[in-house]
């Protein structure tokens, strides 16, 4: 069964083309970071009119290297949130309209919920119970995950999330944007870490990052930052010291079998490596291009929306604060 996927919550314009959930015949991600970068970050407007331009031109060219045409789909999966309301409006306008014209069934997927279902695209089938760190732009939620479709939410982050943390630091120490494969790149460079506090929170699986955010902008303004792949590695390694002890706390507590990251975040290496080190259970993750958004992951999770019989069609609206749990 071959599904298209279709997603535009933010500033990547994706469409792709999967097989019963788990087979990439296409993955077209058209990024528009070179004209939100002058900005230092997405300009809601300017990203839903690259979308109106990029959206068909993407889905032809996913359907093309897929070799396959309409006729040859069961259903169409697209993200209705969360995301930017305009961005979101494309992407769904876009997947409503080829759903009436060619009689295809319409899936309206949670954006989170296809970050995690990334996992299922690679060779390893995850097995439950397990336990998910999404770890993104606009989120960071810890999320016991017991079958498909059954989610219990066991921490989120209390301010910025993990990605809205690593782009923060980068602009504050003139990284640029996207921030975090800048600050990653540029930690590769340091021989020492820059100290800085971590909020642990104590008795609880929340997450806090501004106060981290904080420490270094002060220390920036002291000019304690001029080493900036010290400043960089010193950040990252707060960041993923949190994430990885809170995570592997709660897979002990929960007795999970594994272990899935997912998110932009999860495609930074430090991450990767220092969970798989500490982890008491296997750790997956995506590959760093199926971390970050795309519409192979949108398409996998529709799969399973449309098998549990979960059909929206055109009724579909967006829900640009959609929650997981
Ligand atoms: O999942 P994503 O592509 O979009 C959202 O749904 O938000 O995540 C984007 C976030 C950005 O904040 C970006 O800086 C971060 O993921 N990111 C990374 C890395 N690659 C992307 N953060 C740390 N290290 C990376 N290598
Ligand atoms: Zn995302």
């Amino acid at each position: 069964m071959l599904l298209l996927g279709i997603e535009t919550s933010c500033d990547e314009t994706a469409a792709a083309v999967v097989e019963n959930g788990r087979k990439i015949l296409s993955n077209v991600v058209s990024s528009q970071i070179d004209i939100h970068a002058r900005f230092g970050g997405v300009v809601p407007e300017v990203a839903s009119r690259q979308h109106v331009s990029a959206v068909i031109p993407v889905i032809d060219e996913a359907l093309r290297l897929a070799d396959t045409h309409w006729e040859g789909l069961s259903a169409i999966a697209v993200t209705h949130g969360p995301g930017l309301a305009g961005s979101l409006l494309v992407g769904v306008s876009t997947a409503k309209a080829i759903s009436f014209a060619k009689g295809l069934p319409l899936v309206g997927v949670n954006h989170l919920e296809a970050h995690i279902y990334a996992n299922w695209l690679g060779e390893e089938e995850p097995c439950f119970p397990l336990l998910c760190l999404i770890v993104s732009g606009g989120h960071t939620d810890l999320i016991l995950m017991k079958g498909h479709g059954d989610y219990t939410l066991l921490g989120n982050t209390r301010d910025d999330a993990a990605g809205e943390a690593f782009d923060k630091a980068a602009r504050i120490l003139g990284l640029g944007y996207p921030g975090g494969p800048a600050i990653e790149k540029a930690a590769r460079g340091a021989e020492t870490c820059l100290k800085l506090p971590r909020a642990w929170l104590k008795d609880t699986a929340d997450f806090s990052f501004s106060g981290l955010k904080t420490a270094l902008l002060r220390l920036a303004e002291t000019g304690e930052t001029g080493n900036i792949p010290k400043a960089a590695a010193g950040f990252q390694e707060a960041v993923v010291e949190v994430l990885v002890k809170k995570t592997v706390d709660a897979a002990t507590t929960h007795k999970v079998k594994q272990i899935l990251l997912s998110g932009g975040v999860a495609a930074n290496s430090f991450l990767r490596q220092q969970m798989a080190a500490s982890a008491p259970v296997p750790v997956l993750a995506p590959p760093p291009s199926l971390c970050t958004d795309n519409a192979a992951m949108v398409a996998a999770c529709g799969y399973r929306r449309f098998q549990a019989g979960h059909i929206h069609n055109t009724g579909l609206d967006v829900i640009p604060s959609l929650t997981l749990v």
